[in-house]
């Protein structure tokens, strides 16, 4: 019961934030409560608005969609911090059926490992087996699992149907995916 009323005031306060800011309106530095507007090194740093622009667009988080941005080359991010490790690029989903009521989770091997290496998250995020991870909700929501990244540094938990994406009904149908997350 608390999970559910905790994800039920996420859900509240995400809306809430997402009606005040609106899309593709990003915060000049001297402006978002972060940087000190009197010191004169601001001047040297890259606008939010300059820098994100020329990005593809997005509706959520901040406003700039990652993954189409690196398949259409604008970015090339190294695959791990210290750039010793070459990308693999795996194209397999795992679907994820623990997640009643809402629709099945696909979790894209593919555009996870665009960015970054298989040791990101194996071993020490997720066990590489189906179903061998005790992932739930109220979990990701405290930033385990899913949420160590999304809500931190990729698109945010409000976009529910990027990552339930597929409606168990019309499964092995091509109608069955519906979230922009799978692919
Ligand atoms: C980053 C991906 C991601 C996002 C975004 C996401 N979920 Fe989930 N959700 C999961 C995963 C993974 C599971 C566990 C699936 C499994 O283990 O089979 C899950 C499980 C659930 C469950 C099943 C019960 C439980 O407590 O685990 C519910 C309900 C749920 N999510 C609701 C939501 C709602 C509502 C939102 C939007 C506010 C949301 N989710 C956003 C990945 C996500
Ligand atoms: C962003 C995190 C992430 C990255 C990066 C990642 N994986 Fe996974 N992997 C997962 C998750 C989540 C599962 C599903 C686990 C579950 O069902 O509990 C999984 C499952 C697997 C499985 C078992 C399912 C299957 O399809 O057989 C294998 C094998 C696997 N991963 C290999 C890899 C390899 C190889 C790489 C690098 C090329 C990689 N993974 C990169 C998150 C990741
Ligand atoms: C180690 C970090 C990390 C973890 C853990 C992680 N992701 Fe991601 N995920 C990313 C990044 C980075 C991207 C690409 C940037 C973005 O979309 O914000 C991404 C993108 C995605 C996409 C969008 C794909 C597209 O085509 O637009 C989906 C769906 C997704 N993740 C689901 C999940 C689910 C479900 C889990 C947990 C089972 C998970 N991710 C765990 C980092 C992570």
């Amino acid at each position: 019961m608390r999970r559910i009323r905790a994800i039920i005031l996420f859900i509240a306060l995400s809306a809430l934030g997402s009606a005040v800011v609106g899309a593709g309106n990003w915060k000049p530095l001297s402006d978002d409560g972060l940087h000190d507007p009197e010191n004169p090194a601001i001047e040297v740093l890259q606008e939010p608005a300059e820098a994100l622009s020329v990005l593809v667009p997005d509706g959520a988080g901040n406003k700039v969609d990652w993954v189409r941005s690196l398949q259409q080359g604008l970015i090339a991010p190294r695959p791990s911090l210290e750039g010793d490790r070459e990308p693999e690029i795996l194209d397999t989903n795992v679907l994820m059926k623990n997640t009643y009521p809402l629709f099945y989770v696909n979790f894209p091997h593919k555009p996870h490992t665009e960015w970054m290496s298989c040791e990101a998250c194996h071993d020490r995020i997720f066990l590489p087996q189906v179903d061998a991870n005790p992932i739930n909700m109220g979990k990701i929501l405290e930033g385990e699992y899913c949420g160590l990244c999304h809500g931190a540094v990729s698109f945010p938990l409000t976009e529910c149907n990027r990552c339930h994406s597929t409606n168990p009904a019309t499964l092995g149908r091509e109608s069955a995916v519906v979230g922009e997350g799978a692919q």
